[in-house]
């Protein structure tokens, strides 16, 4: 099996970035433990991130008939992006939204996600645990 770990704009500061929100851990440390843990439950896993809407949109147009399933934290694109959404949809692969923070105990504008409601499920606030719970949660609604 193949996932596809999506994420978006800004959360290639992590670690830099309001480390009391979203931790002290890079990006680059929480891909690599992923791919290990992925690698160990047979789960071939694909990293990806960009700051532009565009850019994301074309890897997981990409993604088709090449990946099996998508992690994906959107970061700001979760609550403004409907071409994001489409095209999660458009491929029709299924997909976990995951958020370091718990984003319904932040600001009312992060409270509502375009990609939510079409997700096998959703994620939030655990950190970077966030990450390793969301895989967790898509391996075993992929094996069902
Ligand atoms: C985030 C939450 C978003 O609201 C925010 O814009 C991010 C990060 C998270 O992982 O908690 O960039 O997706």
């Amino acid at each position: 099996m193949r996932f596809l770990l999506i994420n978006g704009p800004n959360l290639n500061l992590l670690g830099h970035r309001e480390p009391g929100l979203y931790g002290s851990k890079t990006l680059k440390s929480i891909e690599a433990d992923l791919q290990e843990t992925a690698h160990l439950d047979g789960v071939e896993l694909d990293c990806f991130q960009s700051n532009f809407e565009g850019a994301l949109v074309d890897r997981i147009h990409q993604a088709m008939g090449e990946v099996d399933a998508i992690l994906i934290n959107a970061g700001a694109y979760t609550h403004t992006s409907v071409a994001l959404r489409d095209a999660l949809l458009g491929v029709d692969i299924p997909y976990v939204e995951l958020h370091l923070s718990n984003t319904n105990s932040r600001e009312e504008f992060r409270h509502h996600s375009f990609l939510s409601d079409r997700a096998v499920g959703v994620v939030s606030g655990f950190g970077a645990m966030s990450y390793e719970l969301a895989f967790r949660g898509l391996l075993a609604h992929m094996r069902k």
